[in-house]
């Protein structure tokens, strides 16, 4: 009788499972499940965005911080569903480690280069960099000439079109100080090389940074080491040309102080577009002033006209541009009912829009007619909240047979057979309800920046 009733289970759960793999653009349910993490690593790489690393301060530190995992983006997603993540941990070799930052390099263009950051065990990680190869899906740690360095954390990578890395500021793992020099790495041979730091911004860490179509990049905010947010009033622009620094004063809607921050560009090549951060002594920021654009031709501040759901202002989350959208991920200070994704339509630079639904670009290689999209966005949801609740009902409903059946008729049950289905449930149920939120006051000292 019991097995029956396990069979039962298995095939019901299996079966509705199979359901809604059917339903154009949604994924099953997914077996994998990440933690919320912030200051980790995302990159994207041939359709596949990237996450490892980062700390999830809500459970306690080191939860989660082996996982690596990917999202395809070559398929429609909704970020208020369960997210199909393809788990990559059993590959991992990186510690857990906070403040990291990745960047898409190498010969190929498909190496996942991931730098510094600090241990979160006592395993302490002296590998600068960890590599991932995403074509044979194997992490190395490369050996690299020239000059050797002490390792840095809560800085950000920026990649330029020869794959060289530039890598600003942060903090040391030694002496705990914070640097403001300027350190390159070749990533298709491998060589550390030095920029400059002349005329270079103050030491900080957290800043938001990104490469401008004429490859200079930008540096906008950050936090130093008084644990102060710092002003947006002016960026700092490095020419990767001439390896020479300069700053320049910004006007408009200037935003205020803020650390832990994003900066990418927009797809008409003439915007960055900086969201979130944390305030100075750490006030959290208006949902309202958290999206700015800056015009890189005139340097002048601007809220850009948005429509949708706001969400609120995360910090220390991770950001890229994806097809149509830019793609914010994890981070701190958000209410799990957003979701670890957020979605801002940036098609249409007079007028973005925060949305739920991620439609990809048309395949690169195949330039032909765009995929037909799933179906109407809003139908879809509807087909997918009206599977999701039948499936918890239906779930609900086994579990509260299968007890009643076995309080009734089969005490005599070995427990352990019994907690197998049972088990798997309580599981996916009793994640959601761990992640209420992920706390915006926390004691980690990344998040204080010191
Ligand atoms: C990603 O999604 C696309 C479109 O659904 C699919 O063709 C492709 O096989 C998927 N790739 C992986 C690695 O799952
Ligand atoms: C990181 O590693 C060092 C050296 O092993 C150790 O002293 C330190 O306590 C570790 N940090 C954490 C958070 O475990
Ligand atoms: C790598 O890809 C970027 C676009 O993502 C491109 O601009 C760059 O030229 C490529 N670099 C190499 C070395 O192929
Ligand atoms: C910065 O904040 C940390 C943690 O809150 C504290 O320990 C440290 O003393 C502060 N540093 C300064 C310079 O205020
Ligand atoms: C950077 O170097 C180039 C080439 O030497 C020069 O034209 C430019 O003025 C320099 N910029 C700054 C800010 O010094
Ligand atoms: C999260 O958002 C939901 C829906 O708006 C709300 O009911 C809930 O109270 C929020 N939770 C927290 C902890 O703010």
């Amino acid at each position: 009788m019991l097995k029956n009733t396990l069979t039962y289970f298995v095939l019901l759960f299996n079966l509705i499972q199979c359901l809604l793999t059917e339903i154009n653009g949604v994924s099953p349910i997914p077996a994998f499940k990440p933690t919320l993490r912030h200051l980790h690593a995302a990159t994207v790489i041939d359709d596949k965005l990237y996450i490892l690393s980062g700390m999830d301060d809500t459970i306690g530190g080191i939860v989660g911080g082996t996982q690596f995992f990917y999202l395809n983006v070559s398929a429609p997603f909704n970020t208020q569903m369960p997210l199909y993540w393809h788990d990559l941990t059993s590959k991992n070799i990186v510690p857990p480690q906070i403040g990291v930052t990745a960047v898409k390099g190498g010969a190929d263009n498909n190496t996942l280069i991931l730098y510094g950051g600090r241990n979160l065990t006592n395993i302490e990680s002296k590998a600068l960099v960890y590599a991932y190869d995403t074509q044979g899906n194997s992490w190395n740690i490369p050996t690299i000439s020239g000059e050797n360095h002490i390792k840095r954390r809560s800085l950000t990578a920026v990649v330029d079109y020869q794959g060289k890395v530039y890598l600003f500021g942060g903090k040391l793992l030694e002496f705990d100080s914070f640097v403001n020099d300027m350190i390159t790495l070749d990533t298709i041979n491998f060589r550390w090389g030095k920029g400059s730091s002349t005329n270079a911004p103050s030491s900080r860490v957290n800043y938001g940074a990104t490469l401008l179509p004429n490859q200079n990049i930008i540096y906008i905010g950050g936090g130093n080491s008084l644990n102060e947010s710092l002003p947006l009033d002016e960026v700092f622009i490095y020419d990767t040309n001439n390896n020479n620094w300069s700053t320049k004063k910004t006007s408009g809607l200037i935003p205020s102080n803020r650390y832990g921050l994003t900066a990418v560009l927009g797809l008409d090549g003439e915007q960055v577009i900086v969201y979130g951060g944390l305030g100075n002594k750490n006030i959290i920021i208006n949902p309202e002033e958290s999206l700015y654009t800056l015009n890189i031709n005139t340097f002048e501040w601007s809220i850009p006209k948005i429509t949708g759901n706001i969400p609120s202002c995360r910090y220390m989350h991770r950001a890229n541009v994806i097809g149509n959208y830019m793609v914010a991920t994890f981070g701190v200070g958000y209410n799990i009912t957003e979701g670890d994704i957020l979605l801002l339509d940036i098609s249409d630079k007079n007028e973005f829009k925060w949305t739920t639904t991620f439609y990809p670009p048309p395949p690169t290689s195949a330039p032909a007619p765009a995929p037909a999209p799933p179906s109407t966005p809003s139908k879809n949801k509807s087909v997918v909240i009206g599977l999701a609740t039948g499936f918890s009902l239906l779930c609900a409903f086994t579990v509260g047979m299968f007890f009643l059946y076995k309080r009734n008729k089969n005490r005599k049950v070995k427990v352990n057979t019994l907690h197998i289905p049972n088990g798997k449930l309580d599981n996916q149920s009793g994640q959601k309800t761990v992640e209420t939120t992920n706390k915006v006051d926390n004691h980690d000292e990344e998040v204080k920046q010191v």
